[in-house]
């Protein structure tokens, strides 16, 4: 059973809602057939929170990511493509369905790779979704670019933020719109979101224009905070992220 708690934030191409799932103590199976003695208080709910990110169809503008992106991606029926570049109220809403299925996509095969992904749930139409970072209460977890890390955080985040990186890049694949402000950062552990326009670096003929592009913003970031160039400068993590994402075999 789920239940609306609210929205956690709304965007222009997607809103992110708050969802308790719910299995009622009365829909579970009966443990009293295998030995749960008479008179022991029923067994309690199971619930979670998850969060629930409905893409919606974009009225007025070019959905900023559609430029770049769908020139990597083949759409088979043709009917389809017009529909999508002619922007009609059938167009725009394939248009979102499709990321929320390239972000189901996305997620459920770094998950399966180890990296620090929330746990993708479903995916139906234009909504996906997600484990919920954050706290029992519904409070989520920050996003990057709200903390003042200090110096020692800092350079533990940026350890992190390496090692998946390369995780992704070990599958030829790059975030495509890496920012402090889609980084999550829950109980000290970072975690990457918003990955509907992950990028091929191998395939895409911009992939290598988009990993550069990630390693730059991100790495401004943490220098802006104070991570010292030895530690953290774009050069090293690039030339590393090329080599893996690059590597044959
Ligand atoms: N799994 C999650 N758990 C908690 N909060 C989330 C989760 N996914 C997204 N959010 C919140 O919703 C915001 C928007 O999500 P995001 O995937 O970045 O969508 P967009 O930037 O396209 O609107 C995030 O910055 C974060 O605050
Ligand atoms: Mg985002």
């Amino acid at each position: 059973m789920d239940t609306e708690l609210g929205v956690l934030k709304s965007g222009k191409e997607a809103d992110v809602h708050l969802v308790e799932r719910a299995l009622p103590a009365a829909d579970q199976p009966d443990r009293s057939l295998d030995g749960n003695p008479a008179g022991e208080p029923p067994v309690a709910e199971r619930r979670c929170l998850l969060a629930a990110k409905r893409y919606r169809p974009a009225e007025h503008r070019m959905f900023h990511r559609d430029a770049g992106y769908l020139e990597g991606r083949r759409v088979r029926r043709s009917r389809e493509m017009r529909a999508m570049t002619g922007r009609t109220a059938f167009g725009r809403n394939l248009l979102a369905e499709q990321w929320a299925a390239a972000e189901f996509g996305a997620l459920s095969r770094l998950w399966s790779v180890g990296a620090p992904v929330p746990y993708p749930a479903q995916r139906a139409g234009t909504e996906v979704m997600l484990e919920f970072l954050g706290d029992p209460d519904g409070t989520a977890a920050p996003r990057l670019a709200q903390l003042r890390p200090d110096p020692a955080q800092l350079a533990d985040l940026w350890a992190q933020l390496a090692a998946a990186l390369l995780t992704l890049a070990g599958e030829g694949l790059t975030h495509g719109d890496l920012s402090a402000y889609n980084l999550l950062v829950h109980r000290d552990r970072l975690v990457l979101i918003d990955l509907p326009q992950v990028v091929d670096v191998v395939a895409n003929p911009r992939g290598a224009e988009f990993l550069h592009r990630d390693v730059h913003n991100i790495a401004s970031w943490f220098a802006a905070r104070g991570l010292p160039a030895r530690l953290g400068g774009p050069d090293a993590l690039l030339a590393r992220l090329v080599t893996e994402a690059f590597r044959v075999g």
